[in-house]
């Protein structure tokens, strides 16, 4: 099973970059087929429909072509003020757009239709995130993603790893695994 792994984040020493590579390890350790992406490697400008009109950029294209190819998806969001962040809405929203100008991208919801999304999070919080979860998935099931109801949110995520990057606590190692388990198992059952 192809999985597409990707945090909406960009900073240097963010927790859910952390997060989505310990996600990616595991994943692959247990025989997936991982894709593992940095946004930050993207150039995705902020959405406008102006400059769409001038040529949907080319690292939206490759992220739509990237997107169509994995069935399953695990995103990791940090919460910013209850919710999740613009890095993400954005990312998202160049993915939904139509390509008017090439006819194998003018269904907008292509890349997205069907795709079995896991949601995972991290916060130096308590909460871990979880409020930001609850505002990406009604986004998701806006794209015609199946939304994975097993979910889980890393709090205290400055305590969370170890040197290497990995989850330090085995709890929260089983509770990613969950989420990977699921996503796999409903992704090998929906894709068409
Ligand atoms: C504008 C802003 C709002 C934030 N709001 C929240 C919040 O509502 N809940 C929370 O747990 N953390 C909040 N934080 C803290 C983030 O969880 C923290 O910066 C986290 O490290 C961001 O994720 P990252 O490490 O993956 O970059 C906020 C941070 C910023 C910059």
């Amino acid at each position: 099973m192809k999985l597409l792994v990707f945090a909406g984040s960009t900073r240097e020493k963010s927790f859910n970059r952390r997060l989505a590579k310990a996600t990616s390890a595991m994943a692959a350790a247990g025989g997936a087929e991982v894709t593992h992406i940095e946004l930050g490697d993207l150039d995705i400008p902020m959405y406008n429909a102006d400059l769409e009109a001038r040529g949907t950029p080319p690292d939206v294209i490759r992220l739509k072509h990237i997107a169509y190819e994995h069935p399953a998806w695990i995103i990791c969001t940090p919460e910013y003020n209850a919710s999740y962040p613009a890095l993400l809405k954005n990312t998202l929203d160049w993915i939904s757009s139509p390509v008017k100008a090439d006819p194998a991208w003018t269904d907008g919801f292509k890349s997205t239709r069907g795709k079995v999304v896991g949601v995972l999070s991290a916060s130096p919080g308590a909460l871990g995130g979880l409020r930001s979860q609850s505002h990406l998935a009604p986004l998701l099931l806006n794209l015609q993603c199946w939304l994975a109801p097993v979910n889980f949110a890393l709090g205290h995520a400055g305590d969370a790893f170890d040197e290497q990057g990995a989850l330090v606590s085995e709890p929260a190692r089983r509770h990613v695994q969950a989420v990977i388990d699921q996503v796999l198992w409903a992704a090998a059952r929906l894709q068409p």
